[in-house]
């Protein structure tokens, strides 16, 4: 997860993604976007403050399964509906709300944004975008078709020194990139024994809505709600889904990849139930135009992540970043981009070497500074999604650029299932040729 507050001014607006054009903003010459939230407590809640920040913003609905957080929300948005049940609030609100905010855990993703895409209304989703690689694309394939203004959660892409990442690597200060390493000792895994017995559900939870269109089980409590279910299978996507997406969202967007070919990840035997605590996963992607002929990108989480590796090492023996990503150029020059709040460090023989942003200010793309105003500047790709809706803007993670990011992530999540093995990838038919694990690309949802 990252640091909810923490956020970098960068008011230029650049985009490496092609402009798609919407019917439905361009059909619309509205002044207020009128929203609906899903999801309000934990993230949802800067969501939903950063989201109604923009002076555009009507909040008319808001959405949460737990009443204490519904109500809270609800103190800041009085007038606003509330509802316990999604499907409830497009039934009755359809024709009353413009955009909506899913910032429910992430088996919930889908089935809600699907639904909202189906009352034609634009969707912010949180990260990861999906919890299976069907889902991801079938959120692509409808937001294409219905041409809806659509964003994940990755506020990276309004950070200041990500785009600045973006921009020297393109520019060839590292020459074509052959790896990436990225890394973070979170852990959202769980090497335990399986959780047994149930508890009283609270009164102020509606389990069987948590639950959505996931199997049913008992109730217990500190295991799932709040924030717990990213550990278990059912629910979220462990450490590489939760972290993996915000850290190798600017490798992937810099060096323009697509789905990679083969995955292998080494972790403890998989149990069906929980994540492991600790992934190594290596990923070969096909080359594009500023990597060589593949690109391998390799991901480290958990505890003591990331072992030591040459790759890694820093001038005068400096400690590695918490997390971040190293890029590593074919003749050894590396950039180093901390996640985050820090500028990327070049890195050429062993040595820190000063670059030159100039060009790319004069350029318009990035401005003078980077302002690290964290609570003042939390609210940007909010507002670019808003913006969009507006018709003033672009999105710079639609779900035509965020679905491939999540699918990629997903496969590595799957090859966890099959601890050492590599596992091809053939995106066209959206099978793995290991076709035992094709089952896990999708789920059998629940009637709720
Ligand atoms: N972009 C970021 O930096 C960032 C940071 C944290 C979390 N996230 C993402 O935000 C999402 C939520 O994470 P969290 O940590 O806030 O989880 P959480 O469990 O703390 O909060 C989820 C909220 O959604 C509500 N909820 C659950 N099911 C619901 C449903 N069916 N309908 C309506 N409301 C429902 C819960 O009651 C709770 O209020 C996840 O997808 C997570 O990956 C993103």
């Amino acid at each position: 997860m990252l640091d909810r507050r923490k956020f970098i001014k960068n008011t230029s607006v650049i985009s490496t993604l092609p402009f798609l054009p919407s019917f439905s903003f361009l059909k619309t010459s509205k002044k207020m976007i009128r929203t609906a939230h899903i999801g309000v407590g934990g993230m949802g809640k800067s969501d939903l403050k950063d989201t109604a920040s923009h002076k555009n913003v009507k909040v008319s609905a808001l959405c949460d399964v737990d009443s204490v957080a519904l109500d809270e929300a609800g103190k800041l948005f009085p007038y606003a509906k509330k509802y316990k049940d999604y499907r409830l609030l497009f039934k009755e609100m359809s024709e009353d709300i413009d955009a909506v905010i899913v910032s429910a855990p992430d088996h919930t993703h889908a089935p809600a944004s699907i639904l909202a895409m189906k009352n034609n209304k634009h969707v912010y989703c949180q990260k990861p975008l999906t919890h299976n690689v069907y889902e991801a694309r079938e959120m692509r394939k409808l937001a294409e078709e219905k041409n809806l203004i659509t964003q994940m959660g990755i506020q990276v892409h309004s950070f200041y020194d990500y785009k600045l990442a973006t921009l020297l690597i393109q520019s060839g200060l590292i020459g074509k990139v052959s790896t990436v390493r990225a890394w973070s000792p979170k852990n959202w895994g769980y090497d335990g024994p399986k959780y047994t017995g149930t508890d009283d559900i609270p009164e102020k939870l509606d389990w069987n809505l948590w639950l959505g269109t996931a199997s049913e089980r008992p109730y217990k409590e500190k295991i799932y709600h709040p924030g717990m279910w990213r550990k278990l299978v059912d629910f979220g996507c462990g450490t590489l889904g939760d972290m993996g997406v915000h850290i190798f969202d600017t490798p992937y967007n810099a060096l323009e990849l697509d789905v990679p070919l083969t995955i292998k990840n080494k972790c403890r035997k998989f149990n069906n139930y929980a994540f492991p605590e600790k992934n190594f996963v290596e990923y070969d992607f096909p080359g594009t135009k500023y990597t060589t002929e593949k690109l391998k990108w390799i991901w480290e989480d958990g505890k003591g992540a990331p072992k030591k590796h040459k790759d890694l090492k820093l001038p005068h023996n400096d400690k590695l970043p918490l997390q971040g990503a190293m890029f590593i150029g074919e003749n050894g020059k590396k950039l180093l981009l901390p996640h985050f709040m820090e500028l990327p460090k070049f890195i050429d023989n062993g040595k820190y070497v000063e670059y030159n942003i100039s060009n790319f200010i004069k350029n318009g793309h990035l401005s003078k500074v980077p302002i690290r105003d964290y609570d003042g500047e939390a609210h940007l790709h909010y507002h670019q999604f808003i913006d969009a809706c507006l018709g003033k803007d672009e999105c710079s993670a639609p779900f035509s650029y965020s679905a491939k990011l999540t699918e990629t992530i997903l496969l590595g999540v799957i090859a966890g299932r099959f601890s050492g093995k590599t596992l091809n990838w053939d995106s066209s038919s959206a099978k793995f040729k290991e076709t035992e694990a094709n089952k896990y690309l999708s789920r059998t949802y629940r009637n709720f």
